[in-house]
C-alpha cells in the first residue's frame, strides 16, 4: 500500500502508458473505482494472496495494490504488458504487487486465496475490440481456457474468494454462491462455500 494515497481519476493514472495502450483503457483495464470495490471484497487481511487471472497492463494490480497490506499478484501472457505493468510500480512506488510472465495454465492455484477475473479469454471470441495482432478468433481455446479455469476455481479451498468484471458467469462453479452484485450486474462478488 503507498504511504500517501494519490487520488487519481482513471485519465489521470492511465496517462502513464503509451498511448496504443491508454486507448485501450475504457474497453481492457478494470476502472480505478472498480478495482478499489474488487481489492476490499477479496482480501481479508495482510496475507491474503490475490491473483488477476490475465493482468494486462497492470492497472488493476497495481490499483488494488495501492489499497490494501495484502500482495497482489498478475499473470500476464503478453510480454510487452508485463514489462509495461513493472514499470508501472516502479512509478507508482507500489511494492506490494508483482507480475509473472506465463500462461494461466502454468499458475500453481493453490499458491493463491482469492482471484481476480476480467472476462480474459474473450480475446478469442471477439475480434471487435483486439488488444493487438495477436488476437485470433478461437472458440476451442476459449472453451478449453473456461472449462479449464472453472475446475482450478472448483478444486480450491472452501472460503475462496473471487470477483468477475463482466463475462459470462457460468464460469464460476456450483460450489461457490454469489456474495454481491454491483456496476449493474456486471461485477459480481463470489465466495466458495463447499
Ligand atoms: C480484459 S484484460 C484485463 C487486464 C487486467 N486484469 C485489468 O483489469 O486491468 C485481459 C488480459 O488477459 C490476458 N490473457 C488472456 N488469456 C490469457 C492466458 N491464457 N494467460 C495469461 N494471460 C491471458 C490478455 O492478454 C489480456 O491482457
Amino acid at each position: 500500500m503507498s504511504d500517501s494515497l494519490p487520488f487519481f481519476s482513471d485519465e489521470a493514472f492511465d496517462s502513464f502508458y503509451p498511448m496504443k495502450v491508454r486507448k485501450l483503457s475504457s474497453t481492457h483495464w478494470t476502472p480505478i473505482g472498480v478495482a478499489i470495490k474488487a481489492v476490499i471484497f477479496l482480501v481479508k487481511n495482510h496475507r491474503t494472496r490475490v491473483l488477476d487471472l490475465g493482468s494486462g497492463a497492470g492497472k488493476f494490480c497495481v490499483v488494488a495494490a495501492m489499497n490494501t497490506d495484502a500482495h497482489i499478484t498478475g499473470v500476464e501472457q503478453r510480454a510487452g504488458l508485463v514489462f509495461l505493468s513493472r514499470k508501472l510500480a516502479l512509478h507508482y512506488k507500489v511494492e506490494n504487487v508483482s507480475f509473472i510472465h506465463s500462461d494461466i495454465k502454468e499458475i500453481n492455484f493453490r499458491q493463491f486465496d482469492s482471484f481476480y477475473f476480467f472476462n480474459s479469454f474473450e480475446e478469442n471470441l471477439n475480434l471487435k475490440d483486439k488488444i493487438d495482432a495477436d488476437n485470433n478468433f478461437n472458440p476451442v481455446k476459449y472453451l478449453e481456457y473456461f472449462d479449464f479455469l472453472k475446475q482450478k476455481l472448483d478444486e480450491a479451498n472452501v472460503g475462496t474468494r473471487v470477483v468477475t468484471y463482466y463475462g459470462d458467469s457460468d464460469i464460476i462453479p456450483e460450489s461457490y454462491i454469489r456474495v454481491k452484485s454491483v456496476n449493474n450486474g456486471k461485477l459480481l462478488f463470489w465466495e466458495k462455500k463447499h
